[in-house]
């Protein structure tokens, strides 16, 4: 490949000199004679090697992946100019101290803007954890319960069942529905609800990112003084949300606002505090709540990276118009799936389907892998099931172009045209 002409500022020292031979070749030390001394300089990399710092979309895939997951290009590459050398700090965002006046004001502005996004008052503290959404399993009963307490499950996927089995080495949760007979379909109708009229919380997983069911309204708990916690990792910022129904809502970053590293935990101020004994410190709201997040070194890169994600929500016009972009891929894509006769199929209640991850399997299962084959080739790639389930799944967060989803139906048209 041709070398790119040098354009650093040393560029015209070089050309002055008599090369003693070609540069800008890989790995190689190169030569030059000046009127002075000789000295060599090595060049591990040509200039062609380093990525611009404009967009070079045609470089990059559509990344269907459930998570960690596509992010926005305008993030990323606002991300590259500021890497080296953060506005002028002199150091980039990795390098920081947690505790020093530049970071505080990243993680501020984060906090900030997050609250703009989904209108959140100061009845409610905003946490930037760690350990994932997983984690968070365990610090839910840990924080909001008594050993002894009673607290109720809605399973509608194996996240919320997740969630049900850490919660039983902490409390006494009840599963009040679960799917699983019906391979998760569904979301339960709550007139029918059989709740625990004690239970501290009722736990729901608002969106199963494994089988695309998505909660499109929310249940009451059975307990008027307990309080509703839900797992909002795969569509958290991806429509308005009315955090005052919930005492808790947490989420991983690494679906629709970041990186994975950061767990986003929303949570009412009263409920905080009340920690069983053996709860670890990294596990106590209290102490990240009293300490803005900043009790040990958080994830501050990916701080970092959801603060300019939150950043560009807001300058789409924030989570309302955000929902009308999801809504329109989303419909397409479904619409694909069912006005296929059958060739694509997906398995999902209609009320209840997801707007960020859409599972469908094909008529024809043994044309799976050709499918996968072929749509990689395309460039559209992690379009693969959950290996629990099978089939395809196409997640479609926000920094998914409409683009993307497009490409990726006319591709399912000419792929059932081939084969059907
Ligand atoms: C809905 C939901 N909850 C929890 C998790 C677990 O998240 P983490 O891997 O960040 O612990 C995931 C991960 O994909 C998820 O989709």
């Amino acid at each position: 490949m041709a070398a790119t002409p040098l354009t650093t500022p040393h560029t015209p020292l070089l050309q002055e000199t008599h090369q003693s031979h070609s540069f800008l070749k890989p790995n190689t030390a190169f030569h030059y004679r000046t009127s002075c001394k000789p000295f060599s300089v090595s060049c591990s990399s040509t200039i062609q090697d380093r990525p611009s710092l404009q967009s070079r979309s045609q470089d990059r895939v559509f990344n269907f992946a459930a998570g960690p997951a596509t992010l926005p290009e305008n993030v990323l590459l606002k991300a590259q100019t500021e890497l080296y050398n953060w506005r002028g700090s002199g150091m980039s965002v990795m390098e920081m101290s947690h505790r020093g006046k530049d970071f505080r004001s990243i993680i501020e502005k984060a906090e900030a803007d997050l609250r703009a996004l989904l209108n959140i008052s100061e009845d409610y503290a905003v946490l930037f954890l760690q350990g994932g959404a997983t984690t968070q399993f365990a610090s839910v009963p840990l924080n909001l319960c008594e050993p002894d307490d009673t607290v109720d499950y809605l399973v509608t996927g194996s996240w919320g069942d997740k969630a049900f089995k850490e919660a039983k080495k902490y409390c006494k949760p009840k599963v009040a529905w679960n799917g699983k007979s019906e391979n998760y379909v569904r979301v339960p109708s709550f007139d029918g609800l059989e709740l625990s009229p004690d239970a501290k919380y009722l736990h729901i997983c608002a969106n199963e990112t494994i089988y695309g069911v998505e909660f499109k309204n929310y249940p009451v708990p059975g307990n008027p003084n307990g309080v509703l916690v839900a797992d909002l990792s795969s569509n958290f910022c991806s429509k308005p949300v009315d955090v005052t129904k919930f005492g808790l809502i947490y989420a991983g970053a690494q679906k629709n606002v970041g990186p994975s590293g950061v767990c986003i935990v929303i949570v009412r101020k009263d409920l905080i505090g009340n920690a069983q004994e053996i709860t670890p410190v990294m596990l106590d709201y209290k102490i990240h709540a009293d300490n803005n997040s900043l009790y040990n070194t958080p994830p501050c890169f990916g701080i970092y990276m959801c603060g300019l994600v939150f950043e560009d929500l807001l300058e789409q016009g924030g989570l309302k118009e955000v929902e009308k972009k999801n809504e329109k891929k989303a419909g397409i894509l479904y619409n694909a799936i069912d006005e296929s006769k059958g060739f694509y199929r997906c398995p999902v209640e209609k009320s209840v389907r997801s707007l960020m991850n859409v599972p469908f399997t094909l008529e024809k299962s043994e044309l799976e892998a050709e499918f996968l084959k072929q749509a990689e080739k395309e460039k559209m790639v992690q379009l693969k099931g959950h290996r629990s389930v099978g089939g395809m799944r196409a997640s479609i967060y926000n920094a998914m172009p409409l683009a993307g989803v497009e490409k990726l139906v006319s591709f399912m048209k000419v792929f059932q045209a081939k084969h059907a």
